[in-house]
Parts: C-alpha cells; sequence; structure tokens
C-alpha cells in the first residue's frame, strides 16, 4: 500500500486510480441519464474540485456548459465555518439546470450556500456531484450530494483534487490520514 508524508501526517492510499475511474463512471452515468435531453450548466467548485470534474465531465455525453466557482472555508485539517467567494459566478444560472460539482462534502456549509446562491440567482434546479461524502459529519440535509462516488467516515483525505493547506493535490489516489 502506497503511504505518503505531509506536515508530519502519514496518509495511506485509500482508493486506487481504478477505483477512483470506477467511481466517477457510476456517477457520469447517472448524470447521463438524469440530463438527457436536458442542458446542464455544471459549476466546478474551484480548487478541490478540478480533478473529479475533468475525468467526470469527459464521461457526460449530455449536452452542456462549464463554468467554475472559486469559494474557501477551510484552513488546514478544520473549517473555518465561513464561505468566502474569492472568483463569483462568471455565468448566469437563471432559467438553468444547475449542476454544481465538488470535491467533498464535509459539514455541508459550502454546498448549504452555494446552493442558496444558486436558487437566488435564479437556477430552475440545484444539483451537487460529489466525489466523496462525510455523512457523519453533514450539519446542513439539504447538502447531502445527489451524485456521490464514494461515502467515507470521518477522516481527512488528500490527493486527487483534494489538500492539505494547498498541497498534495496532485496526487492520482485519494489517501486518508493515518491515526
Ligand atoms: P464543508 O463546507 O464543510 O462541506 O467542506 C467542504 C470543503 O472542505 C471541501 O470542498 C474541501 O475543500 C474541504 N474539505 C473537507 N474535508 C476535507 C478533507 O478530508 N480533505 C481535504 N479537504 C477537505
Amino acid at each position: 500500500m502506497r503511504t505518503v508524508q505531509e506536515q508530519g501526517h502519514l496518509f495511506e492510499e485509500w482508493l486506487t486510480p481504478e477505483q477512483i475511474n470506477s467511481d466517477v463512471q457510476l456517477v457520469a452515468d447517472q448524470i447521463n441519464k438524469d440530463y438527457e435531453g436536458k442542458e446542464p450548466l455544471f459549476v466546478v467548485v474551484l480548487n478541490g474540485a478540478f480533478i473529479f470534474a475533468s475525468d467526470l465531465l469527459k464521461k457526460v455525453k449530455v449536452h452542456s456548459e462549464i463554468t467554475f466557482i472559486r469559494v474557501s472555508s477551510y484552513w488546514g485539517m478544520a473549517s473555518t465555518g465561513k464561505l468566502e467567494f474569492l472568483v463569483p459566478l462568471q455565468q448566469s444560472v437563471r432559467g438553468r439546470d444547475v449542476v454544481i460539482v465538488e470535491d467533498v462534502v464535509d459539514t455541508g456549509l459550502t454546498i448549504h450556500q452555494l446552493k442558496a446562491h444558486m436558487r437566488a440567482e435564479g437556477a430552475t434546479s440545484v444539483r451537487v456531484a460529489s466525489m466523496l461524502f462525510k455523512p457523519d459529519k453533514l450539519e446542513y440535509n439539504d447538502a447531502k450530494p445527489d451524485y456521490i462516488g464514494r461515502s467515507i467516515t470521518n477522516e481527512f483525505v488528500i490527493g486527487y483534487g483534494l489538500d492539505l493547506d494547498g498541497f498534495m493535490r496532485n496526487l492520482d489516489a485519494i489517501y486518508k490520514v493515518k491515526q
């Protein structure tokens, strides 16, 4: 099993690139089915979701658009509880079927606030596709993702876009912190 070290923590490989690929394919299959004949707007949440979005959206076959938003609520390994819009929406969501693409839903604060924002901006529907979901940590019920790559227990993970203070996003697998 592969391991990496970052900031004094040891991380062990938890999802291999092959496992990730099949999880992402299952998410894409559901989206392809649900959005057939529609024209969704995918809103990718930077920075963490960029690798998941890249893999997922290559597998999505429906006629669609992709835009980006950048938010930040984390410092180190704990949420600050406050969402900052570092790069706001660049494209109108009015009248659109929006699919937010996220790396991980943890407390749900980010998605809770983003969904409210999209609805306030006039989106027709708002759904969420997240590579990972931590159900035990969810504090906002409306933030449960509609499409989930994999659910995990309450552990900190890195790789495949997920970072620890900006580092380790480029790992090709997802690693779990070893307690
Ligand atoms: P939430 O708002 O509490 O749901 O947190 C969502 C954001 O926190 C994600 O988009 C990530 O950027 C970050 N985050 C939550 N858990 C982890 C983790 O295990 N590793 C890296 N980032 C995480």
